[in-house]
């Protein structure tokens, strides 16, 4: 395919797609394809999906080393830019996996998830979490690193000293972090030389964590928001009989019939229009997840109606980080308002 091509195959005009203006003044798409496959999805119907989503208009891709699919992924981007989308038209974020927090591990891993995506920058690499606790990908919920630590400040310091030469460096556009908390986001702010651009975090309509997400807002972070639509295509140990569902959730659904489209779009419209950057996850209903934000957005009742649908059904609990005997996921999110102490 060539240039023009592709431009006219793009079924979605990139440019009708809200931006979020970071504190470099630098433009992120609104919304990006999430590429975390988990158990169910391969590598290579993920990176499918990457050039399918490219065509569809997506221009923003979430990636990370521990998803297991960079590589294609990276293979995909480059048929992208080989077939005439240029690099800067590209938002593609990638995440350091909470092994490699080590200060000899930042920068060799970095290398390696631009290598296996076959690019010379990221526009933002994440701190997945701000554990350093190995756990093996797809482990049960109930297994346990005999190494686990708590958060340590100074640790983590340390490794965003890391994260900002990748910035010196030229590797990096901006850092940021994921997972986090208000308090340990204002000991990083206060620390940091260069700031978190962005706080990956979950994010829906059941859980719209609306402290942090001001917190964010208010000191130029971006609220990415992960699992939109509540990831409805997890795996079972990632469940617990509370959690909920916002795509089922009666008044989603009477919305997206007033609209004329699916929960899940409804979903994305109310994130978008909140402020947050959602990135679905999808191989087959991604270009309705992007062309949902271009029309047709919200009215100011319906918003009003969403935000009082928030639960706080947090999905992704964590509990793989816990780093004591018969401590509960709780422990990880310093629901108190200080960090858990150790
Ligand atoms: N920073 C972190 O710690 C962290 C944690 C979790 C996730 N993430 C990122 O966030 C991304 C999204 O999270 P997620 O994948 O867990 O959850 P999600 O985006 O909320 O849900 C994805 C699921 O929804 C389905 N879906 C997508 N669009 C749909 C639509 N319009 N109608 C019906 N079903 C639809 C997808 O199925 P189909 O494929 O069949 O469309 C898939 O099963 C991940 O891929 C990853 O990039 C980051």
């Amino acid at each position: 395919m060539i240039r023009s091509d592709i431009r006219e195959a793009a079924a979605i005009d990139p440019a009708a797609v809200p931006q979020r203006e970071l504190y470099t003044g630098a433009k992120m798409p609104a919304v990006g394809l999430g590429t975390f496959g988990s158990d169910r999805v391969s590598a290579q119907q993920v990176a499918e999906a990457v050039n399918g989503a490219a065509a569809a208009g997506y221009r923003h891709f979430d990636c990370a080393s521990v998803y297991g699919n960079e590589a294609e992924v990276g293979a995909s981007l480059a048929t992208i830019l080989q077939n005439g989308i240029q690099r800067e038209e590209l938002w593609i974020t990638s995440k350091l996996w909470n092994d490699k927090h080590g200060e000899n591990d930042v920068i060799a891993s970095c290398r390696k998830s631009l290598a296996d995506l076959r690019l010379d920058y990221l526009d933002l690499y994440l701190v997945h979490w701000p554990f350093p606790n190995f756990h093996p990908p797809n482990c049960d919920v109930s297994s346990r690193s005999p190494d686990a630590k708590p958060y340590i400040h100074e640790s983590y310091m340390k490794t965003w000293r890391k994260m900002e030469e990748l910035v010196d460096l030229g590797l990096v556009r901006h850092i940021g972090t994921s997972n986090m908390t208000i308090p340990k986001l204002k000991l990083v702010l206060r620390d940091a030389e260069v700031k978190p651009a962005a706080n990956e975090m979950e994010l829906h309509p059941h859980f719209q964590q609306p402290e942090l997400f001001k917190f964010a807002v208010d000191n130029g972070i971006q609220p990415i928001g992960y699992c939109p639509l509540g990831s409805p295509g997890r795996p079972d140990r990632d469940r617990t009989p509370e959690d909920t569902a916002p795509t089922e959730d009666p008044v989603i659904v009477k919305i997206a019939q007033r609209h004329g489209i699916n929960p899940a779009a409804i979903c994305i419209k109310w994130a978008v229009q909140r402020g947050q950057t959602p990135i679905p996850f999808s191989v087959h209903h991604y270009r309705e997840n992007l062309e949902c934000v271009t029309a047709d957005p919200l009215t100011d009742e319906e918003m009003r109606e969403i935000a009082a649908l928030d639960r706080d059904c947090r999905l992704i609990k964590g509990q793989v980080f816990l780093w004591k005997d018969g401590q509960s996921w709780e422990a990880l999110w310093d629901m108190s308002g200080e960090i858990t102490p150790p």
